[in-house]
């Protein structure tokens, strides 16, 4: 029946991603989506992909939604559905969290000389940087620890809880380059609103880190290529320097492949392994790569799952601010 699977997935987003990623606003927003047959019916004259409670709400947003109850939203979307339709089928969901490069750097950083750093799924390549952002790491006993740049404190301070040891350098980037499917160019204003209208109402210190690093990656922005990131790869290891570590990361990216999809950039990433000594840091939802979550220890709580090479190595919060290393 129409709006069946919709209203479904709406329910389902409100209790769990809503619930979980901490806002009430999403939660209230999708429980009204999932109850309201009207929405789920123009919802439903999109192709599955585009119906995602995360891109209706951020293109409302995008498009002017108020960001009350849903009862004051509702006459709101049905009054501005082409504008927003419009954006739901001309955008996707790219959020760029640069925060993450906070969970990545304890393992990135312990890696010695040049680094070529490679992001498959980058979006604007903002956690291209890690090299270039300060962090301030906070212990499980209260000790906060400020880790800066070689050439000083960054405009972007990144906090970050730490279970383990604190990262005591940044690492050396050569080199860097990303592939996505739609870069994101953080000097285009619409790039920029866009991105910003993917963090979600409640997460407000998100906007100050977004806006602060764009600035920063504006002054010296990566190298991003167009392409679909099991196809385009090779070419990039390839014009890395020689001799420098190729690392090859990935965050919030492997979700929007197939098993099959999943399995064969697995494969690439071992024969890149093999033959250039690539290194691969994959920070996933636990659900993502199943081969990476049957390894973990029995008893963990479901979070992100930083892997090397495959093998979980921390437990990190999808946004980025905390890094459980194992
Ligand atoms: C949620 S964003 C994450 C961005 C960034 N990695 C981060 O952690 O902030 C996922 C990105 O993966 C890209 N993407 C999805 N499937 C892709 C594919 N097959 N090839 C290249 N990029 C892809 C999307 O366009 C999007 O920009």
């Amino acid at each position: 029946m129409t709006g069946m699977g919709t209203a479904a997935d709406f329910a389902g987003f409100a209790e769990s991603q809503a619930l979980n990623g901490g806002s009430p606003t999403y939660q209230d927003w999708a429980r009204g989506v999932a109850a309201d047959p009207e929405l789920c019916a123009l919802l439903d004259t999109l192709p599955a992909p585009r119906r995602q409670p995360n891109l209706l709400f951020a293109a409302a947003r995008l498009a002017g939604a108020p960001t009350g109850s849903w009862a004051e939203v509702r006459p709101w979307l049905l009054a501005a559905w082409p504008e927003v339709e419009l954006v739901m089928r001309t955008h996707t969901t790219q959020t760029n969290e640069p925060r993450r490069c906070a969970t990545l750097l304890p393992i990135l950083a312990a890696i010695d000389g040049p680094v070529a750093l490679i992001e498959v799924g980058a979006s604007a390549g903002l956690c291209l940087y890690p090299d270039r952002y300060s962090y301030l790491y906070t212990s499980p006993d209260g000790g906060r620890t400020r880790l800066d740049p070689p050439d000083g404190p960054s405009e972007v301070v990144l906090p970050c809880a730490i279970e383990g040891p604190v990262p005591t350098r940044v690492p050396d980037v050569v080199w860097r380059a990303g592939i996505d499917l739609s870069p994101l160019d953080v000097r285009a204003p619409a790039d920029l609103a866009w991105l910003e209208a993917l963090v979600w109402p409640e997460h407000t210190d998100r906007i100050g880190t977004l806006r602060a690093a764009a600035h920063l990656v504006a002054q010296d922005p990566p190298q991003l290529v167009t392409g679909d990131l099991l196809d385009g790869l090779p070419d990039l290891v390839a014009a890395a320097p020689a001799d420098a570590t190729v690392v090859v990361q990935n965050s919030a990216a492997l979700y929007y492949l197939t098993a099959a999809g999943k399995a064969a950039f697995a494969d690439t990433m071992a024969g890149l392994r093999r033959t250039r000594g690539a290194v691969w840091l994959s920070n996933e939802g636990w659900t993502v790569l199943p081969d990476v979550a049957a390894r973990l220890p029995e008893g963990l709580a479901p979070q992100f799952i930083l892997a090397r090479d495959g093998d979980p190595v921390a437990l990190t919060d999808p946004h980025g601010r905390s890094v459980r290393l194992l």
